[in-house]
């Protein structure tokens, strides 16, 4: 009669009293068992903890044990870290147009309306200049136009399409097609140099020229895409832009640097401001030491100032001149990096501001030279793409990689100010501004009769 397998249920089943008695006993003795079967959540807390209490011990004394392998081998680690980002994966630093300047909006769920509504409240000043002067801009790099490779561009109000054909060169033309309009950067084709029209197959040569037409003989006359000049130097594709429609006015040859030096990152920020505002800080020498003098190690200097002393600052002295081109301009900084009095890391940099757009800076430092290439694109009348490339010899790639990141932070401080300064036709001058003045003269050989007035361009539904 005991066919139960619940042994609890069976005790209570039993009717003869020897039985009855076994069955007692063996219910008195279950409860432990089940006990032990099913353990309270108290005794597995007990139970884990002891054994988290064990590991932790264990370890413990495998550090106190090992102190030293664990030491080296953390060094040991970050160095091959270091030495992987250096040169196999070269730092890459963006910001975007809302990630720098905007502290002062608090965190929320609005916060990016706010930002939106302080972006249109701004006021931009008054005769501002043209937004497009004429000059040479950046519409790729060239490690992202591999032969084969289309990029759609839209910068200083037009459309553009950029590839690269078979023979290796890059090209820039007008994106829209002269047939029914599409748009030959979204899902166009490179055939052979030739580019093709995703819409019809219509094919386009190197001048433009429509050379094929899908079921048709003898091509239309006159059926052409509107070619841009180019020239690929300084790790970039650049297009020539003049509201002329001259031929280039100057062209600029490959930095030498270049011919044995390495890449050794990228940093990239989208401003808000017009693009005179970037080249004329480097004739702004007032702003130097006002904004870029905290130390790029930690900015606790600025709440307690008597640490600058301790953690050091930067100092800087700065000198703008025309250069013996008329398009160019050279600014010579002398850089120090001040503890106490010691000069920690003296830089000399050489800056050469080639055209509206097109910046190369030199640095010379004991742990050797650097060059960095900076290139302004106007995505709009009032929207900049800035991007600086950093180049270094082989020896010097770790300084190279830190340079990337040094000098976005010094220039996420220029951002957070063009992100909401307005522009001032008539500033007052004094002393110290008299090279802004100089610039402003110099530059504005790069506006000519037919500039599109800003007013027009930020009627282009390209402009921000
Ligand atoms: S729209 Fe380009 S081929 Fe027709
Ligand atoms: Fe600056």
């Amino acid at each position: 009669m005991l066919n139960s397998t619940n042994p609890i249920v069976d005790a209570h089943k039993v009717t003869h009293p020897d039985k009855m008695a076994e069955a007692s006993t063996l219910a008195r003795q279950i409860p432990a068992q089940c006990h032990i079967l099913n353990p309270e959540p108290r005794e597995i807390l007990f139970f884990c903890s002891n054994l988290a209490i064990s590991a932790l011990r264990s370890v413990i004394e495998f550090i106190c044990e090992n102190t030293g392998l664990i030491i080296l081998s953390v060094i040991v680690v970050s160095l091959l870290y270091i030495l992987y980002k250096c040169y196999l994966s070269p730092p890459i630093y963006v910001k975007d147009l809302t990630e720098v300047g905007f502290d002062h909006i608090a965190q929320g769920t609005d916060r990016a309306l706010h930002i939106t509504r302080a972006q249109s409240a701004r006021q931009l000043g008054t005769k501002l200049p043209p937004p497009y002067p004429n000059g040479w801009y950046v519409v790729a790099e060239s490690r992202d136009l591999k032969i084969g490779k289309v990029i759609s561009v839209d910068a200083l109000g037009v459309n553009l399409c950029v590839y690269r054909g078979e023979d290796g060169v890059a090209r820039c033309v007008d994106a829209y097609c002269p047939h029914l309009g599409a748009n030959l950067a979204i899902g166009g084709t490179v055939c052979g140099n030739c580019i093709e029209c995703p819409f019809h197959q219509w094919r386009f040569g190197t001048d433009g020229a429509c050379v094929s037409i899908p079921g048709v003989e003898t091509v239309p006359k006159g059926v052409a895409l509107k070619t841009w000049h180019t020239m690929e130097v300084d790790g970039a594709v650049w297009m020539w832009y003049d509201a002329e429609g001259r031929e280039p006015l100057w062209t600029v040859p490959e930095a030498p640097e270049l011919k044995s030096w390495a890449f050794r990152g990228r940093n990239e920020f989208t401003i808000n401001t017009h693009i005179q505002e970037i080249p004329e800080n480097g004739a702004d020498i007032a702003h130097l030491n006002a904004i870029h003098s905290t130390s790029l190690l930690t900015e606790i200097g600025d709440r307690f100032p008597f640490l600058h002393n301790i953690i050091g600052r930067h100092f800087w002295a700065a000198e703008w001149s025309r250069g013996k081109e008329e398009h160019l301009a050279t600014v010579n900084i002398v850089h120090k990096y001040l503890i106490m009095k010691f000069d920690a890391f003296p830089i000399k940099v050489t800056v050469n501001q080639i055209g509206p757009s097109h910046v190369r800076l030199r640095f010379n430092s004991a742990l050797g030279p650097l060059l960095v290439v900076q290139s302004v694109t106007p995505r709009g009348a009032l929207l900049q793409h800035v991007v600086h490339r950093v180049y270094s010899p082989r020896y010097n790639a770790p300084l190279g990689a830190w340079m990337v990141l040094a000098e976005a932070w010094q220039f996420k401080r220029d951002v957070a100010i063009w992100n909401s300064k307005r522009y001032v036709n008539s500033p007052s001058y004094v002393k110290t501004d008299k090279t802004i003045r100089a610039f402003r003269a110099w530059f504005m050989q790069f506006y000519s009769e037919n500039s599109i007035p800003l007013k027009q361009a930020l009627q282009n539904p390209l402009d921000w």
